[in-house]
């Protein structure tokens, strides 16, 4: 079942010329990454805060896990979805341990309980057991955002909302960050709706990519479509779709291969085109797999089909090479 089901969603503020959310229409499915991108202003904040009923739409209508959001109060639909936005929302006279145990205490846990998930979380967002009984104002502005996401995670909720929890940190704790992100999605198979001005942290993050201007969707698709169809030239614009192709024509596939198939699966679709290289450059290679329809094509070394390219090998290697500089900058140890 979907997650999340919005129809025509509308958020229209008291006294403002154009609605915020101007009819919006969507379908998120469990365990799916969602990336909200667009402009300043363009509405993302308020879609999310429509989800999680902070702002009650003017319109339209809401699933959240099947049932009208409308009909679940509102304390028992928040608790099922963590929110962590940018300026982490931390309480700064409550220590590092008592702000990830905000919910759970609401939620009436018994302490034991508690304990255990405040250790489970600190480790699971890399800080270390000693930092529980420090101040928030004692972290750094990046462990102030891993606090922020353990407190978000602590009830344990399919769902959550991120609203730019990594915007005021530098590249080389944001891509961190960002890498645990998305081992912990994988590991706990969370919905995210993650809301970027980054065009970077987006491809890198979203399985899927939801972009909005003034108020409204104009493509909800996979980072790769985007990249290769923009629907139209602002999305083109947003996501310089140029510079990714242009990108893709200077890696080669035996650069993105990532793992040797041990026998040869040749799709039928991908028999009639010309067999990939491991030189061919990738931008052939992506034109290749959309037009074959599929979503993987072997590649040969000589008669013999050695690998399968996937759109995540290509992903990666586009996300590979967009962090590139950050990581250089890192001290080698
Ligand atoms: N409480 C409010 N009352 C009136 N207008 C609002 C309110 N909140 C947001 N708006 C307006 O609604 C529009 C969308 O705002 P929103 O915060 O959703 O944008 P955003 O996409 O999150 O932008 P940013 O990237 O800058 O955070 C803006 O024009 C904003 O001025
Ligand atoms: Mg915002």
């Amino acid at each position: 079942m979907s997650i999340i089901v919005a129809e025509g969603l509308v958020k229209q503020f008291p006294g403002e010329p154009r609605p915020a959310v101007a009819g919006v229409s969507f379908v998120v499915e469990p365990g799916e990454f969602i990336v909200l991108l667009g402009p300043s202003g363009c509405g993302k904040t308020t879609l999310l805060k429509l989800l999680n009923r902070l702002y009650e739409p003017t319109a339209g209508r809401l699933l959240i896990g099947g049932v009208d959001a409308r009909g679940i109060p509102v304390t028992e639909l928040r608790r099922g979805i963590g929110y962590a936005i940018q300026q982490t929302g931390l309480f700064p006279h409550l220590r590092v341990a008592h702000n990830i145990a905000v919910v759970p205490r609401l939620l009436g846990w018994a302490r034991p309980r508690i304990e255990a998930r405040i250790d489970e979380l600190l480790a699971l967002v890399g800080l270390p057991q000693s930092y529980r009984s420090r101040y928030p104002r004692q972290l750094s502005g990046g462990e102030q955002q891993r606090v922020g996401l353990a407190r978000a995670l602590a009830a344990d909720p399919a769902l959550m909302l991120m609203d730019e929890p990594f915007g005021a940190l530098d590249a080389i704790t944001r891509s961190r960050l960002q890498d645990e992100l998305l081992d912990i999605q994988r590991k706990l198979h969370k919905t995210i709706m993650f809301v970027t001005h980054d065009v970077e942290e987006a491809l890198r993050l979203a399985d899927r990519m939801l972009v909005m201007r003034e108020g409204q969707i104009v493509q909800f698709a996979t980072p790769l479509t985007i990249l290769t169809r923009p629907s139209d030239p602002f999305v083109e614009q947003l996501v310089g779709a140029e510079d990714a192709l242009r990108q893709l024509s200077l890696m080669r596939v035996g650069a993105a291969l990532t793992r040797r198939s041990s026998r040869a699966e040749s799709t039928s679709a991908a028999a009639t085109l010309p067999p990939l290289r491991l030189d061919d450059d990738l931008r052939t290679a992506l034109a290749q797999l959309l037009s074959s329809g599929g979503d993987a094509l072997p590649v040969f070394e000589g008669e013999r089909e050695i690998a399968q390219l996937t759109l995540a090998d290509m992903r990666a290697m586009l996300r590979r090479s967009t962090v590139a500089a950050p990581t250089a900058l890192e001290p080698t140890r």
